[in-house]
């Protein structure tokens, strides 16, 4: 019995019990458009644009500074912010982007150094978890530069979960090790959500091996731990409209983190629409926290389905063409988890009911793209229970 409650509390004092990333987190991150080209007025010119563009309200709640804003630590160890970019100080700029109604999120790496050179946090885990408390951070990107046979991973990121548990603030802790050790199998433990890959970046093959990673694993992911397959490319480079709505709504049904980069105040039009679409939004923030899953086995290798529950008994179907050529392809009701004969189909780019359906839809979909709906069942039609029926 003893040997029991020990393990169990074993089991405790190992989790990582801050409360956060119920749901995805949604954000603005500096790297994929600025990466050390920061300071702080463009920090806050982005702060505002956040907020005076609607992303705030459409969900996007963290403006998070990447690498490149520290410079170095004083006599008695505390990092201090880069004297040229950042002269007004963390703690200033912090308040500034919380008087928006924003969260505020800082990076640091665990390792010596970050990967862009400046002082990483392993060993000042201590004095840089109270700096980000004292500055009121909200989230903490924590990178895996300059780490190779110091400590072993696990405790490198455990001594910054445990001095940011210390601190008695709930702060995100967003794990970027890059998937090497396979943290989908063992990071729930340690942080609020964990890269799978090596770094993102607009080059469509390496977006499409990260969706087939992701989708092997998505089912992995659950409130409070989940899978990071990097930030968002859309409006940042020349992907088509097709890849963009791609990429965006695989993220979305996946419960990645939404973390855009994008010059908020010089986006072209259909990024925009993309990254507001309250509609492919609400699969990524809907309570019930199940991630969208791989329809297996394939029956055609063009095509990816992706399903998953939502909390009000609606379900999201998504079809992903690979192909380079439009297909047409769809789904058996039966086959994703769908209990009734009938469903209100609803296609959430297009945002239009396409009515109803009996057991199955097929549509054409683009190439490289998606189709994503929304399954209702119908009010006045009696849905039979489609097992009876067989
Ligand atoms: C690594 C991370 C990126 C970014 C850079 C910053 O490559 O994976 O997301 O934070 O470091 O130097």
């Amino acid at each position: 019995m003893r040997f029991i409650l020990t393990l169990a509390l074993m089991l405790m004092v190992q989790s990582l019990d801050n409360g956060l990333g119920l749901v995805p987190p949604m954000a603005w991150n500096s790297w994929n458009k600025f990466a050390c080209k920061i300071n702080e007025s463009l920090i806050r010119e982005t702060a505002d644009a956040i907020v005076e563009k609607g992303f705030l309200q459409a969900g996007y709640s963290y403006l998070n500074i990447d690498d490149c804003w520290a410079s170095k630590r004083n006599s008695s160890g505390f990092i201090q912010p880069d004297p040229k970019t950042f002269p007004s100080g963390i703690g200033q700029l912090s308040n500034y982007i919380h008087s928006k109604g924003l969260k505020f999120g800082i990076y640091s790496d665990a390792g010596l150094k970050t990967c862009a050179g400046r002082p990483g946090s392993l060993f000042h885990e201590k004095e840089d978890a109270q700096s980000y408390a004292e500055w009121k951070v909200d989230y903490l990107k924590y990178d895996n530069c300059f780490s190779d046979e110091v400590i072993m991973t696990k405790t490198r990121y455990q001594r910054m979960r445990d001095a940011l548990n210390a601190t008695g603030r709930p702060i995100y802790f967003s794990m970027c090790e890059w998937g090497i050790r396979e943290p989908w199998k063992w990071a729930n433990a340690y942080a609020n959500s964990w890269r799978i890959l090596p770094d993102i970046k607009v080059d469509w093959s390496w977006i499409e091996t990260i969706i087939e990673q992701l989708l092997r694993i998505s089912h992995l992911g659950r409130p409070g731990g989940w899978n990071d397959p990097d930030m968002l490319e859309v409006g940042i480079g020349n992907l088509s409209e097709e890849e963009e709505k791609t990429h965006f709504a695989i993220w979305a049904i996946t419960k990645s983190p939404l973390i855009i980069g994008c010059d908020i105040n010089n986006l072209r039009e259909s990024s925009r629409k993309i990254l507001l679409n309250r509609e492919i939004i609400a699969l990524n923030q809907d309570r019930l926290g199940v991630p969208g899953k791989l329809l297996l086995p394939y029956e055609n290798d063009k095509l990816r389905v992706v399903y998953m529950p939502l909390d009000n008994t609606d379900l999201a179907v998504l079809l992903y063409n690979r192909s380079n050529k439009p297909i047409v392809g769809g789904f058996i009701y039966r086959k994703v988890g769908w209990p009734f004969r009938a469903a209100e189909i609803r296609d959430l780019y297009l945002q239009q009911e396409i009515g109803p359906y009996d057991y199955e839809y097929y549509t054409v979909i683009p190439a490289r793209g998606v189709k994503v709906f929304r399954l209702r069942k119908p009010a006045s039609t009696p849905s039979l229970p489609i097992q009876a029926e067989q």
